[in-house]
């Protein structure tokens, strides 16, 4: 349990961990947000740490470890071949998910590289609930296409539909009608479905997918790097599923699918990944590629250290009370948010609170980038640096053109144990400040668009003065205040 009732009569988030190891931040005056937000080409991802307060950006390889977690890298087993380390982690992995084949990669995108090299071939037809921004590049670069099935209800930005991250079963037989099924070396399903605002997959859902699948020799695919919320969603919304407990759920979730890979910047609360494969055929057509691409069979890229932490992070994973941390914190952000007027994407999902930029911003046209806007706003109003997850971060399509985002979010991230709950209070307050002065924010505009993966590195330029503008108002509005 990680909330608990008040006197007072209200619900609140309690955290289950105390803190011993600290980092002192500093908060920047509003002006200094102004030159470094302008130096930076209004693209947080070019802001350096130290002149952020909270940083949001994400929750992958910077969750907060635990004190378990570090004694282990202190006694982790160095060596190119054969570390004692790595079989330690193997073996945990075989245990936890229940496949009996492993083989290691130094974080997601790498496991998705190999993924791809392994079995997508020009042509081929990659179903999936919904994309992730790696996973549909890395699928693309080997010729396949990705198409997703998401059931229309999963964007829906306000509503109380439980699984929002399911598979449309009828879309499903579709795209197996059309293209066949010779034509389709997976189906892949994204647990906590990240784009859509981390939103959970049920396990009904997986077995009705897994039944199609089977029967047409379609392989399982799953992406469990947001397994972790995905499964305390599912004990806590699933009907039939509130007796069992996670390890059970994981074991059960694991069980319909032939590979399973995930990044263990998230799963695992340390920062490395790994693919789990169903047989040995399987592992004999990837492991070359491992010391290709990641480095020799029993490091994969990761450092040993991770390695150790990973294994304990990921029995850590299966204790309910460590979980239940970031669904809490989010779910407290996403209500008091809402109780304002803020529109958020609800239920709130895992991974962060995500708030519907398309709402927030109305004035501003798709094509300058309304979520990206609102990120740097947001910057500017509290020295909190989020992720922008719409427009900016689409590609264009093969003409060249640009491709409005289904959604326009800007994420919130909640890395676990990280932050204080008064410092989410800060963020909410800010947030609030922001929604009320909402007019003045307004669009941007590439300076530099790269070709791949723009979000990560282009940068661009406000469309007018808005910015200084706002900085002004926050000026006004804390005179002599941070
Ligand atoms: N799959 C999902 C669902 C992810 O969320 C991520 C990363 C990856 C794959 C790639 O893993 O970063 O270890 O290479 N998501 C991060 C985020 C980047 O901020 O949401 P990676």
């Amino acid at each position: 349990m990680s909330t608990i009732k008040f006197y007072s009569g209200e619900t609140m988030p309690l955290e289950m961990h105390r803190v011993r190891v600290v980092q002192k931040l500093q908060l920047l005056p509003v002006e200094e947000r102004l030159r470094t937000l302008r130096g930076a080409g209004s693209n947080l991802y070019l802001i350096p740490n130290r002149a952020i307060y909270m940083d949001m950006l994400t929750d992958s390889g910077v969750n907060a470890m635990s004190d378990d977690q570090v004694a282990a890298m202190m006694n982790a087993d160095d060596a190119y071949a054969g570390s004692e380390t790595y079989y330690k982690l193997e073996a945990k992995c075989r245990e936890v998910f229940g496949f009996d084949y492993f083989l290691p990669a130094h974080q997601g995108r790498a496991a998705e590289n190999l993924i791809a090299t392994t079995w997508i071939k020009p042509g081929h037809i990659i179903p999936m609930n919904y994309h992730f921004t790696t996973t549909r590049a890395h699928f693309t670069l080997k010729g396949g296409r990705v198409v997703e099935i998401l059931k229309d209800d999963g964007l829906i930005v306000n509503s109380d539909e439980p699984f929002k991250g399911d598979i449309d079963l009828d879309k499903l037989r579709a795209v197996i009608a059309e293209h066949g099924a010779e034509n389709i070396p997976f189906v892949r399903i994204e647990a906590g479905t990240n784009l859509i605002g981390g939103q959970p997959v049920s396990l009904a859902n997986i077995i009705a997918v897994e039944e199609i699948c089977r029967s047409l020799g379609i392989k399982m695919l799953m992406d469990a790097s947001l397994l972790q919320d995905n499964l305390y969603f599912i004990k806590q919304r699933e009907p039939g599923c509130q007796d069992k407990s996670i390890r059970e759920l994981m074991l059960e979730v694991c069980s319909h699918f032939d590979i399973f890979y995930f990044s263990a910047r998230k799963l695992g609360f340390a920062r490395g990944g790994g693919i789990c494969l169903r047989t040995k055929e399987m592992w004999d057509d990837m492991k070359e590629f491992v010391p290709l691409y990641e480095g020799f069979l029993t490091y994969g890229g990761m450092s040993i250290r991770e390695m150790a932490a990973i294994t304990v992070g990921l029995d850590e994973t299966l204790d309910e009370e460590i979980i239940a941390q970031g669904p809490t914190f989010i779910t407290y952000m996403v209500e008091e948010l809402h109780k304002r007027g803020i529109p958020v994407v609800r239920p709130a999902g895992g991974l962060g609170c995500h708030v519907d930029a398309g709402a927030f911003v109305p004035q501003i046209p798709g094509l300058q980038y309304p979520a990206a806007a609102l990120c740097a706003a947001y910057y500017l109003a509290g020295g909190i640096r989020t992720m922008e997850r719409g427009t900016l971060s689409e590609e264009r399509d093969e003409n060249g053109n640009e491709v409005i985002a289904h959604m326009e979010l800007m994420r919130c991230a909640m890395p676990r144990r990280v932050f204080t709950l008064s410092q989410v209070n800060y963020a909410i307050d800010r947030l609030a400040w922001l929604w009320d002065n909402r007019h003045l924010i307004e669009g941007l505009r590439f300076v530099e668009e790269p070709n791949t993966l723009r979000f990560f590195v282009g940068r661009l330029e406000p469309v007018s003065d808005w910015q200084e503008k706002l900085a002004a108002a926050f000026r006004r509005d804390f005179p002599d205040s941070l």
